[in-house]
């Protein structure tokens, strides 16, 4: 099949573009560089040996979209093309609804005039809110967001379930992603934070290579097994290969199908810096802080419907989730920006 990845130069999408090609599918990737570079894609056709199609526009632009869609049989649209940073949501909430949202219809509007029957969606473990019960199970009603990011997700599930009851059609496949970490072992592709990381692995990785001077740890006196907050962490090369099965499902059925992508095992952010430290030879100095507003004490995935139904199951454990991350960072201390000679 050929796969549009919008938002494909990403942190998920650039690591999904290596699996579906390794898989024997094609990719072509849309992406406005907003929170990634074009280097990516010369690191993916380093990696693959392939050449990959490429376009910088802004997936909300309906002229931009129809020309790619015209110009290439696409089978299924991957939509990863979303603002992600949860506290920059609070403080620019329409940046984030237009964003998301707009690209989201978009997407399906144009695949609608181009004929492409399948999408895969980027969701988030955030659309269970703060009421249910853990672990997370696909049939649980969604709940309330504590932020305009998780209220986006919730929102474009539905208008891509809507969009699927209206048009007979349509397949479309919600991926709820835990908290994905880790890099391709290469160490060519990983993740890259633009303007400071928000999440818990990267700022390490930057603690481990001198670019920050601690980290702080949110909250020591939550009620889980150490008193700091417990996570479903998973290999993003895992949740990649979730997004292979997920496209090759969307394929084989219409209507609208949920997946949780995690992988059942909670860890604890000392966990993480104890996993982090074992596998780099690097200590991380840390100190506690406040817990941060909107944070959960802790929730992971029942991921039994996804191996279930699409035969997926995350392979790799934390020890190489934390390999891989090292790997990447101390190869590209500075990210994309200084690539190596
Ligand atoms: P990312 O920021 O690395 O990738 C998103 C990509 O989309 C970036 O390359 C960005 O430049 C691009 N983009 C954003 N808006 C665009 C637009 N209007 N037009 C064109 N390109 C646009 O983020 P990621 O971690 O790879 O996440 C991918 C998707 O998965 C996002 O939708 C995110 O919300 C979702 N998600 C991420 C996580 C996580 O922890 N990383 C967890 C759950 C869900
Ligand atoms: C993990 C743990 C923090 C940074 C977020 C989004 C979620 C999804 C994944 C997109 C928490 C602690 C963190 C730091 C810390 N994204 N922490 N010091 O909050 O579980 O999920 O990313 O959909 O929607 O909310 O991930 O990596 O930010 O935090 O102590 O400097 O690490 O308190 O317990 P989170 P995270």
């Amino acid at each position: 099949m050929n796969i549009l990845l919008a938002g494909g130069a990403g942190y998920i999408g650039s690591h999904t573009a290596v699996e579906l090609l390794k898989a024997g599918h094609g990719v072509v990737i849309v992406d406005n560089y907003g929170n990634s570079s074009p280097e990516v894609i010369h690191r993916l056709e380093k990696l693959t040996g392939k050449n990959i199609p490429a376009y910088c526009a802004d997936v909300r632009d309906e002229k931009a979209v129809s020309e790619i869609l015209a110009t290439h049989p696409i089978d299924c649209v991957i939509h990863f093309a979303g603002l992600k940073a949860v506290g920059e949501s609070v403080r620019k909430p329409l940046e984030y609804y237009d964003n998301n949202i707009n690209t989201t219809l978009t997407l399906l509007k144009c695949m609608k005039k181009a004929g492409v029957r399948n999408i895969v969606f980027s969701s988030s473990a955030t659309v269970y809110g703060e009421e249910n019960p853990i672990p997370y199970v696909e049939t649980m009603k969604k709940g309330s967001c504590s932020n305009p990011y998780g209220w986006t997700k919730s929102m474009m599930e539905q208008i891509l379930e809507d969009a699927a009851v209206a048009d007979p059609e349509l397949s479309v496949v919600l991926l709820r992603y835990f908290n994905p970490i880790g890099a391709h072992e290469s160490g060519l592709i990983g993740e890259d934070p633009l303007g400071g990381p928000n999440n818990l692995m990267p700022y390490v990785a930057q603690v481990a290579v001198g670019r920050r001077d601690h980290l702080t740890i949110f909250g020591n006196d939550y009620p889980t097994p150490d008193g700091t907050c417990r996570r479903d962490y998973i290999h993003v090369v895992d949740l990649a290969v979730g997004h292979v099965k997920a496209v090759e499902f969307a394929a084989s059925r219409k209507g609208t199908e949920v997946f949780n992508l995690g992988t059942g095992n909670p860890y604890s952010v000392l966990d993480i810096v104890a996993a982090f430290e074992r596998n780099s030879g690097v200590s991380i100095r840390y100190e506690f802080g406040p817990r941060r507003a909107g944070d959960l004490p802790e929730f992971w995935a029942n991921a039994d419907k996804a191996r279930r139904v699409l035969g997926w199951e995350a392979s790799r454990d934390l020890d190489a989730m934390c390999r891989d991350t090292w790997n990447w960072q101390r190869n590209n201390p500075e990210g994309y920006r200084a690539p190596r000679g």
